[in-house]
């Protein structure tokens, strides 16, 4: 499959420099205020009491900092963060076993949480709200289920898909936050930090234009960064001005909005092929070779946030923006869309 520059999933080049650009405090975290704020009241709250931080579920598009903020608590708590995954937790047992090996106060991050098996996650609530295993032993009649105390620790769960997470899960978290797409300024400020780290030379209107065309993430942004510095060391003289990073987009095909050929194939396809819409998400995923959770994550939720695509209860319509962005025509007798732009 083609490699996205633009996809705010994380891919294997990502991996190596993500730990060396992740901020490592709450200070350093740039942008997501209101998130930022409420944990830092909280967590120095936990702290004076000398309490673990209750449990945190945070939610949102991929690379827009879940991962980051987990270890952040972790390091301000003064707490050693456990990782582990919905699907890496295949068996009640596993997570028997990692809740007991857990020391008091520490926290443990489970990504990708709405992948929980249900089994799984019934084990959670207890373990949640009294810091408790209630393991059966034995079956049949004689089976008789025993409690086992836990130490108390700090549940983090992280997911892109909110919606699939169970509400009496989701009803056990203490605090709940979805990040936001981050602003073109909180990203500038996130690419001028990266280049300090990665030490590449780049101007202020340089790091602005990656950040307008970065979807609102900072992944999105450090990989940007990456790609345009070789092109500034191969083309120009090394350092990245705007100009710079406008020719180095366009030779990778992506546009001032952010949108690459895909995002633009979506968008071209629900017009050309659909009439505007409404279409379903599978038909769209199908007709763009796609998966149709990676539409709906990655795609969807760019294209929802500039005003592209809209989400109606019979599928999914282009907006009067989406033909002005790619050049088109409206169509002419297309009352509906002329409704859409109320
Ligand atoms: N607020 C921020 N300030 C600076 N850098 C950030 C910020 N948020 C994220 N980043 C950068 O973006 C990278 C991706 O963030 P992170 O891995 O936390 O995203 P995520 O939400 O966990 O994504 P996924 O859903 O794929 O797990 C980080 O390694 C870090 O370099
Ligand atoms: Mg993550």
């Amino acid at each position: 499959m083609e490699q996205r520059m633009v996809t705010g999933e994380k891919t294997d080049e990502d991996r190596g420099s993500e730990l060396s650009l992740r901020p490592r405090r709450l200070s350093e975290f740039i942008g997501q205020d209101r998130v930022k704020e409420s944990l830092s009241i909280f967590i120095e709250a936990a702290r004076s009491r000398g309490e673990p931080l209750d449990h945190v579920l945070l939610y949102g598009p991929p690379g827009l900092g879940k991962t980051t903020l987990a270890s952040i608590i972790s390091v301000e708590m003064g707490v050693r963060l456990r990782v582990t995954s919905g699907p890496a937790i295949e068996r009640a047992g596993d997570l028997a076993a990692i809740l007991t090996n857990l020391a008091p106060g520490e926290v443990l991050f489970v990504d990708e949480i709405h992948r929980l098996g249900k089994p799984v996650e019934e084990i959670l609530y207890p373990a949640m709200e009294d810091y408790a295993l209630d393991i059966i032993i034995g079956k049949g009649p004689s089976a008789r289920s025993i409690r086992i105390d836990l130490p108390r620790f700090t549940l983090i769960g992280a997911t892109t898909r909110a919606g699939l997470i169970s509400s009496p899960l989701r009803d056990r978290f203490g605090v709940v936050h979805r990040l936001e797409f981050y602003s073109v300024e909180d990203l500038a400020t996130i690419v001028s930090k990266s280049a300090q780290v990665l030490d590449i030379g780049i101007d202020s209107a340089g790091a602005y234009e990656i950040a307008s065309r970065s979807r609102g993430t900072p992944r999105v942004a450090n990989r940007i960064l990456r790609r345009v510095r070789d092109y500034a060391e191969v083309r120009a003289d090394g350092v990245i001005t705007e100009d710079v990073a406008c020719d180095a987009l366009a030779m990778f095909d992506v546009d001032e909005l952010g949108l690459d050929r895909l995002d633009r194939k979506i968008l071209s396809t629900i017009i050309d092929k659909f009439g505007g819409g409404p279409v379903g998400v599978e038909t769209i995923a199908a007709s763009v070779n796609e998966e149709r959770d990676t539409i709906e994550d990655v795609y969807e939720p760019y294209l929802m946030q500039l005003g592209l695509i809209d989400r109606t209860p019979r599928g999914r319509v282009v907006t009067v923006n989406a033909y002005q962005h790619l050049g088109r025509e409206l169509p002419a007798d297309d009352t509906d869309g002329q409704a859409r732009l109320l």
